[in-house]
């Protein structure tokens, strides 16, 4: 009886607890977030808990972040030593961990230095300098500063990731922004050379579009980038902030493609959760910096960093890009099976952990009934149901989440077919056609 009311009292107790962080962030927090009045509390290896103990298999990862899960005990040990040593140094000073996680990133991507960073964001500015300056340095460069990038493209919020961020519903209430900047058509390779002119210092490229809905580049795209960018003198810039550092099971989505890029983008999972990022680049184009020209006082400190090392350490010992690939796989096949079952599924896309299912109608009600199915997943352009789980994901755990996923598939009631979800639009049509 005593115990009972005990419970009934703490239950009780963390209700009111909810109920004010829901009122705080209500009336405190900057409304840009459709959030769900969900809290999540802690978590453990590929699941989260919510505030009333529920448990939900991770299937979106932190958008893409938590590639170790929740909680990592090698992750943990670093962050808890290292945040007893020194959280912060500055740039004015080497710290013991920033010189050898530049090493281990030039070994992962063939690129020579790296910059860190404090976000993808942040990444994707600072790369656009180094190839504004990079070009402007080169004889009869000055004119150099115009950038392409891809429709359907996400780079970040920042002025200048923006103005290379394709769907006008971000960039629009911001105008005016950075100049100089056109789209190309995914994979179309006769807009690119129309769209290539010598003032062009850089086309930045996702070598699997994320946010954009899992589009993969095709590699006669990205063969004619490289060739272009070669040919003009300007940078080929792979943003890998989604689909890097393992998450398509190669160190980098470009890997499967023919020809290095000049710049090389991360961020998401680099520091396990901790907000890193950084650009890399070959030798030719870093060489352009010198002191004064960018900096940062948060990015590349000593905490964030040793996690770096911690998490990219533990992608090879623990030999993460096979399960990735291994799972990837599992996961692939499952889903086609559904989408043979399912006719409003129109194609599964993706490699290893990075998976897409297009369906012809809104899938919000399909996240909405994921989550009380204790599945985390979510949507991306309306109609893509975009799976990203942890590379530390076992079979039973893949089996686990098609099974829920199947369910809700066949649970969900289907939405009447929306003006938000195009069908089979030319372009829809233009992007099957070109890969
Ligand atoms: C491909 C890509 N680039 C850039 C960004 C922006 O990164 P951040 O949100 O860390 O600024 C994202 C975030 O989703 C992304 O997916």
């Amino acid at each position: 009886m005593k115990s009972h009311s005990r419970k009934t009292g703490k239950r009780a107790a963390s209700s009111a607890a909810s109920n004010t962080v829901l009122k705080d962030a209500s009336r405190h927090l900057m409304n840009t977030y459709k959030r769900s009045d969900m809290i999540f509390t802690h978590g453990r290896g590929c699941y989260v808990f919510d505030q009333s103990g529920k448990k939900y298999l991770d299937f979106l990862g932190g958008i893409a972040v938590n590639a170790l899960g929740y909680s990592y005990p090698d992750l943990v040990k670093t962050i808890r030593r290292e945040a007893g040593r020194a959280v912060h140094v500055s740039n004015l000073f080497h710290n013991p961990f920033q010189g050898p996680l530049a090493a281990k990133l030039a070994k992962w991507s063939g690129m020579d230095r790296a910059f860190f960073t404090n976000s993808g964001s942040e990444a994707v500015e600072g790369a656009l300098k180094l190839a504004r300056i990079a070009a402007k340095q080169k004889p009869g460069g000055a004119k150099k500063t115009r950038f392409l990038a891809l429709e359907h493209s996400f780079h970040g919020r920042t002025f200048g990731a923006l103005s290379i961020t394709h769907p006008l519903k971000y960039r629009e209430p911001f105008e005016p922004l950075v100049p100089g900047v056109d789209f190309v058509r995914l994979n179309d390779v006769a807009d690119l050379e129309a769209k290539f002119t010598g003032e062009v210092c850089a086309v930045i490229i996702e070598p699997i579009q994320g946010e954009g809905g899992i589009y993969p580049v095709s590699n006669e795209f990205w063969k004619r980038a490289r060739e272009l960018a070669t040919g003009h003198g300007a940078a080929l810039i792979a943003d890998e902030i989604q689909c890097g550092l393992g998450r398509t099971g190669k160190e980098f989505a470009y890997q499967r493609l023919t020809g290095l890029p000049d710049i090389v983008i991360v961020a998401k999972p680099l520091a396990g959760g901790l907000p890193l990022g950084a650009f890399l680049a070959r030798e030719e184009f870093a060489a352009s910096f010198s002191p004064g020209l960018h900096g940062s006082t948060f990015g590349g400190g000593p905490l964030t960093c040793a996690t770096g090392l911690t998490f990219l350490e533990t992608v090879e010992r623990k030999k993460l890009l096979e399960n990735v690939r291994a799972r990837g796989a599992e996961l692939k096949a499952g889903l086609k099976k559904m989408a043979a079952k399912f006719d409003f599924i129109r194609e599964v896309r993706g490699e290893g952990l990075m998976i897409g299912v297009d369906l012809d109608v809104e899938g919000a009600p399909y996240v909405a009934e994921a989550l009380k199915q204790g599945l985390l997943i979510n949507c991306t352009h309306d109609h893509i149901l975009r799976f990203l789980p942890p590379f530390i994901l076992t079979a039973q755990q893949a089996k686990e989440g098609l099974s829920k996923i199947e369910s809700v598939l066949a649970r969900t009631e289907r939405p009447a077919k929306s003006a938000a979800v195009p069908s089979a639009t030319a372009e829809a049509l233009a992007l099957a056609a070109a890969r």
